[in-house]
C-alpha cells in the first residue's frame, strides 16, 4: 500500500477524490490535512471528515491547517461548490473528529518519521501548509515520495481569471515555495482535468449502480455539473480526482517534464503558472488524460466499496 498524505479544501471534487482514495485498497491514507480555499477552514475542515464518515472511515486522522494563504487576501469559490462547500450533500456534523495537532506540523512530523521518500503527498487545494511546512523544515523535501498536485494552467488558460487556475491563485506564494522546492512533483493542470468531464452519460452510469456511494457520486457530480453550467456552460471537470488516477493508473495519463515558475507580481497574470518549453526542469506536467479510462476507474473504485 502506498502510505500518503491528503491536503485539501472540500470542495465537492475534492470531495469525489475523498472517496476514490478512501475506497482504494492500493492506498494507506495516513492523514487528511486542510487548508482554506474553496469554502473557508472549518467548513473545509467538516467536509473532510463528513466524507470520512460516508466512507465508513472515522478512523481516519483529519487535521485543520492555514486559515487563509500567506500573503494575499483569501478568496473562495462558492459559485462551484455552493455555500456549504459541499453541493450535493446535506451538511451534518460527522462522527469522524478533528484530530488535534496543526496540519503543518503533522506534515512535518510525518515526513520526518518516514524517511526518505517514505511517504507521498497529494495537495489538491492551494498549497499552504506544505509551503508552510517546507519552509519551517526544508529536510522534509527529500522525504517526499510522490507529490502529486492539482494546479495550475498553461495551454488551457485559467479557470478563475484568464491566466490562472483557482489553487494557484488563492495562494500563489505557497505555490512558489513547493515548486521550487527540492522536490520534483507531478502536476494536474487545467490542461489535462478539463479533459476529464462529467458528462451526462458518464453520471448516468452511477445512477444505475446500486449502493449508497454511488448515490453519494451522483449527488456530488450532478450539483457540480449544475453549478459548472451555470456559470461555465460545460460539465464539471474532475480536476483534484485525477490526482488519485493518476497514483492508481498512471498508463492512462501522458505527460512532459518541465520547469514551473508562479507569477506572484500583482496585475493581470497573478497567479499564473508559467511553464518551460523545453523538456528540462523538475517537474512532471501531465499533458492528456483517457476521460474514458478515468471513469472506468471511478467506477470500479464505487463497486469495490
Ligand atoms: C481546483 O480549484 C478548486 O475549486 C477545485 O477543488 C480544484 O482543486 C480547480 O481549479
Ligand atoms: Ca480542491
Amino acid at each position: 500500500k502506498l502510505p500518503l498524505i491528503i491536503d485539501c479544501d472540500p470542495g465537492v471534487d475534492d470531495a469525489v477524490m475523498l472517496m476514490m482514495a478512501l475506497a482504494s485498497p492500493a492506498l494507506d491514507v495516513r492523514a487528511i490535512t486542510t487548508v482554506a480555499g474553496n469554502v473557508p477552514l472549518h467548513l473545509t475542515s467538516r467536509n473532510a471528515r463528513m466524507m470520512c464518515d460516508l466512507m465508513g472511515r472515522t478512523d481516519v486522522s483529519v487535521h485543520a491547517g492555514c486559515p487563509r494563504p500567506l500573503v494575499r487576501t483569501p478568496v473562495t469559490a462558492e459559485e462551484f461548490h455552493g455555500e456549504s462547500g459541499i453541493a450535493g450533500l446535506d451538511p451534518f456534523d460527522p462522527k469522524t473528529p478533528l484530530a488535534p495537532g496543526h496540519a503543518v506540523n503533522v506534515l512535518i512530523e510525518q515526513l520526518r518519521a518516514a524517511g526518505p521518500k517514505g511517504l507521498s503527498v497529494v495537495v489538491t487545494g492551494p498549497m499552504t501548509n506544505l509551503a508552510t511546512a517546507i519552509v519551517m523544515a526544508p529536510d522534509i523535501a527529500g522525504n517526499i515520495d510522490q507529490l502529486i498536485l492539482m494546479a495550475g494552467a498553461d495551454t488551457e488558460g485559467g479557470n478563475i481569471t484568464p491566466f490562472s487556475e483557482f489553487n494557484v491563485f488563492a495562494d500563489p506564494h505557497a505555490a512558489e515555495i513547493v515548486l521550487s522546492a527540492d522536490v520534483s512533483a507531478t502536476i494536474l493542470s487545467l490542461d489535462a482535468t478539463h479533459q476529464v468531464r462529467a458528462l451526462p452519460e458518464r453520471v448516468d452510469v452511477f445512477r444505475a449502480m446500486s449502493g449508497e456511494r454511488a448515490a453519494i457520486l451522483v449527488k456530488l457530480l450532478e450539483a457540480a455539473n449544475a453549478l459548472e453550467q451555470k456559470w461555465k456552460g460545460k460539465s464539471t471537470p474532475m480536476h483534484d480526482p485525477s490526482t488519485i488516477a493518476w497514483l492508481l493508473a498512471p498508463e492512462l495519463f501522458d505527460s512532459k517534464t518541465v520547469a514551473v515558475t508562479v507569477e506572484t507580481n500583482s496585475g493581470v497574470r497573478f497567479g499564473q503558472t508559467k511553464v518551460s518549453r523545453t523538456a528540462e526542469g523538475p517537474h512532471r506536467w501531465v499533458t492528456r488524460a483517457d476521460a474514458d479510462g478515468f471513469f472506468d476507474l471511478l467506477k470500479s473504485l464505487v463497486e469495490a466499496a
